[in-house]
């Protein structure tokens, strides 16, 4: 059993400048009982963040490709805030991925800062890549819509024999082909789309919940987003959207007992606000009726620097694959796909889905 957990990943954007932020922000926890601002454990089975190590990436912008890691996660159009800016080299130059459908169309009619540039160098072989870096896990960071684009990276996972961590909505361990092709192969992976720690779609479910378990009807709710990142400006493409919103809805729906019509539940990012950058406004709104079937509306506003919320449930997500790899699990882990991702096999509630974590790491669940 290793002690480092070697990562490889895919797509050099603001979620990966913030967990890279964060191994170096958070390098010295080593003890589990401190309580440590911005982190759900400070150990999982004795791993410590500073265990995770990225041995290879992968992105297709001219400003990352052929550069170290440690820049590439510092240059535009990453805009998320700056926590931690001293980043030694890393030794890990970000590689040309192939494009397939990574890069929106739309985007060129927006200014080069702002969006992605595609590199000229010609791709590599990323499964011949992943190979000689010696990576356990490949984590899944690519822009929302990109469906030909992560099934070559999931393959290329397989091909490498890897665990794979699936961070955005294009269905893979959800999905249960592919969840078969990682069982097969007696790899592990957690998916699909990463729940924020504390973020829009865990706030709305947990308001949801509270609703339903209080015995309140729920007639109608919408969950409208904003932001002035990559994500937003690639989500513009209505096309690209239709698995983020599935996720989305489906992750809140999944709260209630009775499923709320189409016309009743609308969920989805909404705009693109370019002075915004990495922070992300949530305006949610639920109407329902209570005791004598009078009204009650509730509505909230969540404002909060998007990719360092995701990052702080990434860190869990990279130690619960590394502890499913020494146990040699395979297929998806249910329970981890359950409290960390939007889009996971199956639903639980978030407390139920946390305990189950809890007793995955400790031994007494199998996945
Ligand atoms: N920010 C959050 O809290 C959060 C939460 C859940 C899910 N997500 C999802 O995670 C994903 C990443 O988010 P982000 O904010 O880092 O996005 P981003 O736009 O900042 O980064 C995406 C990166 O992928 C690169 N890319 C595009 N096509 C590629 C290809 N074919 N091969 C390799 N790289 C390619 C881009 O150049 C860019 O660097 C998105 O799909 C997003 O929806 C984000």
């Amino acid at each position: 059993m290793s002690k480092s957990i070697n990562i490889a990943i895919a797509g050099i954007g603001n979620c990966t400048s913030s967990l890279i932020q964060g191994l170096f922000y958070y390098k010295d926890v080593k003890g589990e009982k401190e309580l440590i601002p911005g982190l759900m454990h400070n150990l999982i089975s004795g791993y410590k963040i500073s265990d995770i190590k990225v041995v290879a990436a992968f992105d297709i912008d001219v400003r990352k490709v052929g550069k170290d890691l440690s820049e590439a996660i510092f240059a535009l159009p990453n805009n998320t805030k700056v926590f931690c800016k001293d980043i030694p080299k890393m030794g890990v130059k970000v590689k040309m991925g192939p494009v397939l459908d990574g890069v929106a169309p739309h985007m060129k009619e927006y200014p080069e800062d702002k969006r992605f540039v595609v590199s000229k160098e010609k791709p590599v072989d990323v499964a011949e890549e992943l190979k000689k870096s010696g990576a356990e896990i490949l984590m899944n960071y690519l822009p929302v819509g990109s469906q030909k684009a992560v099934e070559y990276y999931a393959n290329c996972c397989l091909k490498a024999g890897m665990a794979f961590c699936n961070c955005m909505p294009v269905f893979i361990v959800s999905d249960k082909e592919w969840a078969e092709k990682f069982e097969k192969k007696g790899l592990p992976c957690l998916g699909d789309d990463v729940k924020s720690m504390l973020g829009a779609t865990i706030l709305h479910r947990t308001l949801m919940r509270l609703f339903v378990e209080r015995g309140v009807i729920v007639d109608r709710s919408y969950q409208l987003n904003c932001g002035g990142n990559t994500d937003f400006l690639n989500m513009l493409s209505r096309e690209r959207l239709k698995s983020k919103k599935i996720s989305k809805t489906e992750s809140v729906e999944s709260q209630l007992f009775k499923r709320l019509s189409y016309d009743n539940l609308h969920i989805g990012p909404s705009d693109w606000v370019p002075w915004l950058k990495d922070k992300k406004l949530c305006f949610l709104r639920i109407e329902g009726r209570k005791f004598g079937n009078v009204s009650i509306n509730l509505e909230a506003r969540l404002e909060v620097e998007d990719s360092p919320n995701s990052a702080g449930c990434v860190v869990d997500a990279i130690r619960l694959l590394k502890i499913s790899l020494d146990r040699k699990i395979s297929g998806p882990l249910v329970s981890a796909s359950a409290y960390l991702t939007k889009h996971p096999p199956a639903q639980f509630p978030d407390y139920i889905a946390r305990k189950m974590v809890e007793e995955f790491i400790a031994g007494k669940r199998e996945r």
